[in-house]
């Protein structure tokens, strides 16, 4: 007497055989991998060819990484999942968060409020300014404000070797008033890599890779759950086709021309305040 073995009994010999794992939570989350790899396979009825192709895939992904440049986060970013962790990571009441990015850095210089996190020829001289307080309005003492952006030509400085170490990035820490403020440059739109294998999805699926015009921000303070941010300019033509999924309507802020009373080396104004829920 044979025996035949059904997809359905595989991936129930694969998940028993995994049901041990001690840690509950990677026993959960492996148990959801197996099954939706093999509900992926199976709705698709995916060839060898096809698993041979993605492996290949996945194998350049990792082989293109190095320190300045993280292929995986960007296969992550096109594909909307680092935008779907965020979502379901979200606090209520706090800033809306979107992806990190490719391109953050630790270690970003410590500046005095209002400095310039960069340089006259990286473009428009714009301030930003705003708040940070918790959930009930209070402004939040020791808030910490981690922020980078490219440049006028589209680069970070850690794809430019024109521009200096750390240029356009800047750590900034609130006083008892919550208050903040930094000069930048206003953000330009640019496309993200497509030399590597994350580039092939764009081609084969004929969407463009630029990405909506951004600041990022990475809010912190003790006894706060962390919000990493990005703050967007409203005349953008990719606010609506962003490569990466990342914009959010309350993110969006409008660059307005510097007028009376507004510091006379700056070219717009920014008003965003931010809100950090308290940790869970
Ligand atoms: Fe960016």
């Amino acid at each position: 007497m044979t025996t035949t073995t059904t997809a359905g009994d595989l991936t129930s010999e694969v998940l028993s055989a995994h049901s041990t794992t001690p840690d509950p939570r990677l026993r959960e989350l492996l148990a959801a991998l197996i099954r939706h790899l093999h509900a992926f396979t199976v709705e698709t009825r995916l060839t060898s060819q096809e698993w041979l192709a993605g492996i290949e895939f996945l194998t350049a992904t990792g082989q293109k990484c190095d320190s300045q440049r993280q292929e995986f986060i960007l296969l992550s970013d096109v594909l909307g999942l680092s935008s779907l962790v965020d979502l379901v990571n979200a606090a209520a009441g706090a800033t809306e968060s979107t992806v990190l990015g490719p391109f953050y850095r630790p270690g970003a210089p410590r500046r005095k409020m209002g400095e310039h996190i960069g340089r006259p020829e990286d473009g428009t001289p714009t301030l930003i300014r705003g708040r940070v307080s918790d959930t009930s309005g209070s402004p939040i003492d020791g808030a910490t404000l981690d922020v980078w952006q490219g440049s006028g030509n589209g680069l970070y400085d850690i794809q430019d070797p024109a521009q200096p170490n750390f240029n356009l990035r800047g750590v900034f820490t609130t006083g008892s008033d919550g208050a903040y403020s930094f000069r930048t440059s206003r953000p330009v739109s640019y496309p993200v890599p497509i030399d590597g294998p994350v580039g092939n999805i764009f081609r084969a699926s004929g969407r463009h890779n630029w990405r909506a015009a951004h600041v990022h921000a990475i809010l912190s303070a003790p006894g706060y759950q962390p919000v990493t941010t990005h703050i967007f300019d409203s005349e953008n033509e990719h606010l609506t086709s962003d490569a990466v999924f990342g914009v959010r309507d309350s993110l969006i802020r409008q660059f307005n021309p510097a007028g009376p009373g507004d510091p006379s080396d700056v070219q717009y104004v920014v008003d965003v305040d931010f809100t950090l829920a308290p940790a869970g």
